[in-house]
């Protein structure tokens, strides 16, 4: 624990189940975190009919759920905030600019990093009208979390576990006959029809029916009643860009290009009750929003325009302590490879995390943190539990000061804020991949400010 005072929750709701909200001194936080991690049955397949052989095929497919972090981690200093306030504000800014698109928050990879159950509550609850994820056993951990509202699993591979998807009333996203054949058989089995979005590939070459084969894919489609398709999907590859950028025409050729599939999938009989394909970028941007949009790292607050999206409030706050102080002499050096070598008498304060908990590897000797709201450099190698920081221009500067990895901290010496943006240039990657490294053994503490 931090020091009284500092940049720390005074108080948490945890989001303890479905419609409930616990109130929870910042003393019994940890207990009460453990117990909201070790509720979920992360350990334990889900198996539709337990017990019961199937005639049709395969035995009945296990879907795993996504391992959490074990209790025991809670202990550590290290630790992940999450503002459930902020989440809501930003789930309100991107409705407003989708106008009366539905808005679908991307919560794939463990809701981009900050838990996917507890945001999925808070976000439902503020009125999200259903999900996309990118996998199965993505969707059944929202679905034990409680979660009611549609959920759309946009990867579309299933492995064999259809049943499972008619069963748990999750929306799969179809482009491949082997799609058809399963949910259709599935939807035979547990007796009644299955409703499906189609995915169609309109420059992003990674998913869906190519342009080439929407009317193979429609007869295809005709062949298997009991799946309904009901949506339209694509996925736009160069939302982000800039309009003095050689893509930025490519949004307006790939929402053509979904125009032109609709018209074509209705003629071959194929007609649907929704369309989407934006993504964060596209949403802010007012492009491409059809009847519903599917924004993720907006979501947590993070704009994907570089021109920035001051509306947005950023949802995870990352913060540390101090666990090692010590003073090296000219000449010394820090970590392994020996990566720094210090000038002149310098102060080394050690905090644990490291490249395992998400602090990547490239930081070494070029990422920042910030210490009693000064902005101090990472230096020597990142090693996987932890990293070492020089301190020696941080007066005051003591054993269990909070340290902040990423968001703000203010303290005797200033206010700063470390953003996932910033983060992301100094690390040569993007935002998106600065939240979603924040591993699991990373707990994750809910504000509700
Ligand atoms: C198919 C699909 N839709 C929407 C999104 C959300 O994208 P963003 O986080 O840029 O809003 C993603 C994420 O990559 C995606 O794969």
């Amino acid at each position: 624990m931090g020091k009284p005072g500092e940049n720390r929750p005074v108080s948490l709701f945890l989001d303890a189940g479905r419609g409930k909200r616990e109130y929870v001194p910042q003393v019994q936080a940890l207990s009460v975190h453990m117990n909201f991690e070790s509720r979920a049955r992360e350990d334990e397949p889900s198996v539709v009919n337990p017990g019961r052989r199937r005639t049709d095929g395969p035995e009945s497919v296990r879907v795993l759920r996504p391992r959490r972090a074990a209790p025991a981690d809670a202990v550590r200093p290290t630790r992940a905030e999450v503002n459930l306030a902020a989440l809501r504000h930003n789930l309100r800014v991107i409705a407003r600019h989708a106008g009366t698109a539905k808005v679908w928050p991307v919560l794939k990879a463990d809701g981009y990093g900050h838990g996917a159950p507890a945001v999925a509550r808070t976000l439902e609850r503020a009125g999200a009208e259903g999900f996309c994820v990118a996998l199965l056993e993505e969707a059944m951990e929202l679905r034990d979390a409680g979660v009611r509202a549609p959920i759309l699993v946009m990867g579309g591979y299933y492995g064999g576990a259809y049943e499972e998807i008619v069963a748990r009333g999750v929306v799969p996203v179809v482009y491949d006959r082997s799609h058809l054949e399963g949910l259709a058989r599935a939807s035979r089995l547990v007796g009644r029809p299955v409703e499906a979005h189609l995915k169609i590939d309109t420059g992003m070459s990674r998913l869906g029916v190519r342009m080439a084969d929407l009317e193979r894919f429609a007869a295809e489609v005709q062949r298997y009643p009991e799946v309904r398709i009901v949506g339209l999907m694509t996925h736009l590859a160069c939302a982000e860009v800039e309009r003095d950028h050689a893509e930025a025409g490519f949004t307006d050729r790939q929402t053509a290009a979904f125009e032109e599939a609709t018209r074509r999938l209705e003629r071959a009989g194929v007609s649907v009750k929704v369309r989407h394909a934006a993504n964060s970028a596209a949403v802010l941007r007012g492009q491409a929003l059809f009847d519903m949009v599917r924004p993720g790292i907006a979501i947590f607050g993070v704009s994907p325009l570089a021109s920035g999206t001051p509306e947005l409030r950023p949802v995870m706050r990352v913060r540390s302590e101090i666990v090692d102080l010590r003073t090296l002499e000219p000449g010394e050096s820090v970590g392994y490879g020996a990566l720094f070598r210090a000038t002149r008498p310098t102060r080394i304060a050690t905090l644990p995390m490291g490249y395992a908990d998400g602090l990547s590897r490239e930081l070494s000797n070029r990422g920042h943190v910030l210490v009693r709201g000064k902005r101090v450099p990472i230096v020597g190698a990142v090693s996987m539990d932890m990293s070492m920081i020089d301190v020696t221009d941080v007066p005051g500067v003591s054993l269990r000061d909070e340290v902040t990895i990423l968001g703000t901290q203010e303290g005797p010496l200033g206010k700063d804020t470390l953003s996932a943006e910033e983060i992301a240039t100094r690390g040569s990657t993007i935002p998106w991949e600065i939240l979603t490294s924040i591993s699991r053994r990373v707990p994750r503490f809910y504000r509700e400010p």
